[in-house]
């Protein structure tokens, strides 16, 4: 059976998690295959908010496997933190959590790192919500890193040590001001290390490849947007793994014939967070009732997110790179009761209209060129149907699907479960 694949399609915090919560009923495995801890993904359901950052959103669903793929960077501390809180909540994830023993493990010290790097970089920093995903990735590429299936060794902490003595040297080199209690950070870090032992580590691409052969459903669920992606995204302000499609099949050990649906998830506006260029961005009034209505602050850092209208430029990239088959819209509640709403449909690029996403999107060389948009009143978040939808939003959906050649066959109309509209 095809493997489908969710993933953002703007700069991360689409509403990811949500929509996997909704599709999981669908599907026998749910499946993380890249990231980590960067990542938050809200749920929202029988009135309680619940946020994950690296454990999959299928885990409230009991009878459906939840796999962290290889493609994924864990830190121990963090990943223990999340299952306390699964626990107290009664989620019972000993038997359906599964963990591959080619994922990377993120080190205290890779977490200092991150935080030495951001400092010296100063004003050009990236904005990282200091993870240590920079740092980890960085080790694994560069042959250095330490797997989940190393911790399973006996001399594994022999190679710990080697690492976390380079890391300090490599710190000592950014001579930036990082106090830090590598001592305190390692009992910490041992004790979660014990936790996570207590899980069910496995051979992953095997798994997946057996349940294909006997026609389980499998969804694979992407962190961050395709414009943060390492290859496709505004770099240097991105993450460092692929986020796009192509990264679910090295983050899984998925073949690429071997793929299904693709969807795409997108806000009916625009946000983000952390440095980086962000052409459509309101520093107007407009922007912050967006924000305020959207309540849009980081589920990871909690730092405000920066708002602006929908960039069809970018979402059309998007579309191509990972090959969507449908497209999910997110958060069009929140644009209720806007006069006028405006899309981006080209850029005025050094004096030139262009309509595809050029190598560089700083200001100084691309201004959005918008269309305008008749807004509606009508409050969306009761709604349940697509029969109950404003004319204004159908046409809105309508452009949308025209410029894209996709279609829009989900619409998400709040932070609940239910609240969600399928067309
Ligand atoms: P993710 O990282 O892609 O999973 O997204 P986040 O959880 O970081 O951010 C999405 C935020 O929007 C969360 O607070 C969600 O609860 C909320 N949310 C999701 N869908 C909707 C929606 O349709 N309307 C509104 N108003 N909020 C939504
Ligand atoms: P989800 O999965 C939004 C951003 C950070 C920063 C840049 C690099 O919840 O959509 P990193 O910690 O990876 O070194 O940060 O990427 N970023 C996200 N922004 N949602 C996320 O994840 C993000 N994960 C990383 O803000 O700009
Ligand atoms: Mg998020």
């Amino acid at each position: 059976m095809a493997v489908d694949l969710l993933l953002g399609l703007q700069w991360g915090d689409e509403g990811k998690g949500k929509i996997v919560d909704v599709l999981t009923s669908k599907y026998k495995i749910i499946a993380r295959f890249q990231g980590g801890p960067n990542a938050g993904h809200t749920l929202v359901f029988n009135g309680k908010k619940h946020v994950l950052h690296t454990i999959p959103s299928g885990i409230f669903h009991e009878d459906t496997a939840n796999l962290v793929g290889n493609g994924v960077v864990i830190d121990p501390v963090i990943f223990k933190k999340e299952l306390d809180k699964l626990e107290k909540q009664g989620v019972d994830y000993r038997k359906s959590l599964l963990i591959s023993r080619k994922a990377h493990i993120i080190l205290p010290t890779h977490r200092l790192l991150d935080a030495a790097s951001e400092a010296a970089k100063g004003k050009a920093k990236i904005g990282s919500t200091l993870k240590g995903i920079g740092p980890t990735y960085m080790d694994k590429t560069g042959r250095n890193g330490i797997r989940v299936g190393d911790i399973e060794l006996a001399d594994w902490k022999i190679k710990y040590r080697a690492l976390a003595n380079k890391h300090e040297a490599m710190i000592a080199f950014y001579n930036v001001d990082i106090q830090y209690d590598l001592k305190e950070l390692e009992t910490e870090f041992f004790d979660a290390i014990k936790t996570l032992k207590s899980l069910k580590f496995i051979d992953s691409e095997e798994f997946l490849h057996q349940a294909q052969k006997s026609g389980d459903s499998i969804l694979a669920e992407g962190a961050q947007g395709s414009l943060l992606d390492i290859d496709f995204g505004t770099y240097p302000f991105v993450t460092s793994s692929n986020t796009t499609a192509a990264g679910a099949c090295t983050g899984l050990g998925i073949a690429p014939n071997k793929i299904g649906d693709v969807f795409g998830i997108f806000k009916a506006y625009t946000t983000r967070v952390g440095s980086g260029p962000f052409p459509t961005e309101l520093f107007d009034e407009v922007g912050e009732t967006m924000g305020r209505v959207g309540h849009e602050f980081g589920a990871t850092t909690g730092r405000s997110r920066r708002c602006g209208w929908l960039d069809l430029v970018a979402l059309r990239y998007a579309c191509q790179i990972n090959g969507v088959t449908q497209l999910i819209m997110m958060k069009g509640d929140v644009l209720s009761g806007f006069k006028t709403l405006k899309v981006c449909t080209a850029y005025n690029y050094n004096g030139n209209e262009i309509t595809h996403l050029p190598f560089n999107i700083e200001a100084e060389n691309v201004t959005p060129l918008y269309t305008d948009f008749k807004g509606w009143d009508e409050d969306l978040t009761q709604m349940t149907e697509a029969s109950q939808m404003p004319k204004e939003l159908n046409d809105y959906i309508a452009f949308l699907e025209k410029e894209l050649e996709i279609p829009i066959t989900i619409v998400s109309v709040g932070p609940d479960r239910k609240q969600t509209i399928i067309r």
